[in-house]
């Protein structure tokens, strides 16, 4: 796992050689600039995620089973969104996510279902440093509802936006862990089919919420269930390309280490797998997705470029 060194962000531009005019050094979604990419040892570009043990900076924990390690999103947001942004995180569980947020300088929104580990979520949150003085909720509600998703955007309008700059799924892997009793809660669908119609409203809300060009990781793993081995990432990586998502990673992230009760029965799932001829989950998948900017046909751009020359009094040239 490279060192994590929040700094060297980049400066919005720099002039380019020469022509004195000033060209964004950044890409619209990051404060990294390409060109000073010998800073960014901390901030992985392959798609092998070895993160080593989990980050404890700050009220980390890693006593909610079933949360995501905080390299996850700290990886996430410095590559996919700048200070000062906006992010959401439709599963929020014990709040990962939005400590990351406090200690990156972004503003966090979670929405989680259980309002007990919401409650303890906020807790944990409010012990995080924020330095820049960023805002982070916790809602609880359930992903699959309208009415929650109206909430956020509430919160968004709060925060002077509309959509927000980056996004995280974080669903149960089914019925892996179950995390209650609530017949809403997605690890208790009763089929992987009902887990993944459910998914698909999550991930439909997510693309409504997300604002164009910007970037959506879902973090997943696949299961096992009589005898078979269940795609769960990719099904569902599949139905986030369905609602519109334009898929730009399947990372492959080590998860030895993270696992929970495993340890000391090492030896009896090796002789499981030896003897039922299948292999140990060591891996899960963090996913990334943008949100495409809707494509503008040339010529509805030239009747925009026309009316806006006429407006002006000039002869603006259509831009091919
Ligand atoms: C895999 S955990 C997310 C953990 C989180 N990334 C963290 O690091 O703490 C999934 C979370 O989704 C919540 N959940 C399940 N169904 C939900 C729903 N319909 N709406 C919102 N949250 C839900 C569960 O209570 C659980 O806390």
């Amino acid at each position: 796992m490279p060192d994590r060194q929040p700094s060297g962000d980049a400066e919005r531009s720099r002039p380019t050689a020469g022509s004195g005019r000033r060209t964004p050094a950044a890409p619209p979604f990051s404060d990294l600039d390409p060109a000073r990419w010998r800073e960014y040892s901390d901030v992985l570009t392959g798609s092998l995620w070895i993160l080593g043990a989990r980050d404890r900076t700050g009220p980390h924990l890693g006593d909610y089973w079933g949360n995501f390690v905080p390299q996850i999103p700290y990886q996430i947001m410095r590559r996919f969104t700048r200070r000062g942004e906006i992010v959401v995180d439709l599963f929020s569980g014990m709040g990962t996510t939005l400590i990351e947020c406090r200690h990156l300088g972004r503003h966090g929104i979670g929405v989680e279902l259980n309002p007990d580990v919401a409650a303890r979520s906020r807790e944990r949150i409010a012990r995080a440093h924020n330095a820049d003085g960023v805002t982070t909720v916790v809602l609880v509600g359930d992903s699959t509802c309208p009415d929650t998703i109206e909430r956020v955007r509430q919160e968004l309008r709060s925060l002077g936006r509309t959509h927000a700059d980056c996004l995280f799924l974080h669903p149960p892997y089914h019925a892996i862990i179950r995390f209650s009793d609530d017949p809403r809660d997605l690890s208790n669908a009763p089929s992987v089919e009902a887990f993944l119609d459910r998914f698909r409203r999550v991930a439909e809300h997510a693309y409504s919420l997300l604002a164009a060009g910007r970037f959506m990781a879902l973090v997943i793993g696949d299961t096992y269930s009589r005898s078979e081995w269940v795609p769960l990432g990719f099904e569902c990586m599949q139905i986030c390309r369905e609602v519109g998502f334009r898929l730009k990673a399947i990372n492959v992230k080590d998860i030895q280490g993270n696992e929970r009760g495993k340890g000391k029965r090492e030896n009896l799932w090796r002789y499981r797998a030896l003897k039922q001829g299948f292999y140990i989950f060591k891996h899960e998948y963090v996913m990334v997705f943008q949100k495409t900017v809707p494509a503008v046909s040339r010529s509805s751009r030239r009747v925009v470029s026309q009316g806006l020359a006429r407006l002006e009094g000039s002869d603006t040239d259509v831009v091919e």
